[in-house]
């Protein structure tokens, strides 16, 4: 498959003004409290640090790489940590940051294993949801944009590790 065409989606003010309405809304949430946000590598740093920055609340910034088994577009449910969290999560307020929440099995693989790890509480924040792709229920928190069944790439999100660094979230037209 070829990409024949990226056609802009999401500005990058649009995503930015949207995040500082997300950093606002976590910050009523846990108020004068710490939160350990969690940063899911690669396809979420954009936005962890854009985010961190606009919340209010005392901020602790850790991250993890987990990979999904699966060829192309699609994950395939076997999940696998591929870098852990270098400190233990055990009593603290634990939010979740990712990408897109597309099938859903990789985060509902990683909320149970980070759950074992007795959290204070465990919330889970996503700049896009595809909720027409969902195959496995998860309990979202806090969703920056719904979006239609579209590949989309930019803002952290990659097609075959490429596009990452676009500022702005645009749909992959692919070449057949
Ligand atoms: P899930 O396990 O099916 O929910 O897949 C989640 C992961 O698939 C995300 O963290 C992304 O890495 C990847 N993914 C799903 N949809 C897209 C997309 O439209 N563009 C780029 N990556 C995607
Ligand atoms: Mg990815």
């Amino acid at each position: 498959m070829k990409i024949k065409n990226i056609k802009e989606y999401l500005t990058e003010e649009q995503i930015e003004k949207r995040i500082r309405e997300l950093g606002a809304q976590i910050s009523e949430t846990y108020g004068e409290e710490p939160v350990c946000l969690i940063c899911i590598l690669k396809g979420s740093v954009f936005f962890t640090c854009e985010l961190a920055k606009r919340i209010t609340s005392p901020v602790e910034l850790e991250f993890m790489s987990v990979s999904s088994y699966g060829a192309g577009t699609s994950s395939s449910g076997v999940v696998r940590i591929v870098n852990d969290l270098g400190t233990s999560i055990e009593g603290k307020n634990v939010l979740v940051i990712e990408d897109i929440i597309d099938s859903g099995r990789t985060l509902s693989y990683l909320l149970e294993n980070l759950k074992t790890r007795n959290p204070k509480s465990l919330r889970l924040c996503t700049l896009l949801d595809k909720p027409d792709r969902r195959v496995v229920e998860v309990p979202v928190d806090f969703v920056g944009f719904e979006i239609p069944d579209e590949f989309v790439v930019g803002y952290g999100l990659d097609y075959d590790q490429k596009y990452r660094n676009l500022p702005y979230i645009g749909y992959v037209e692919i070449e057949e």
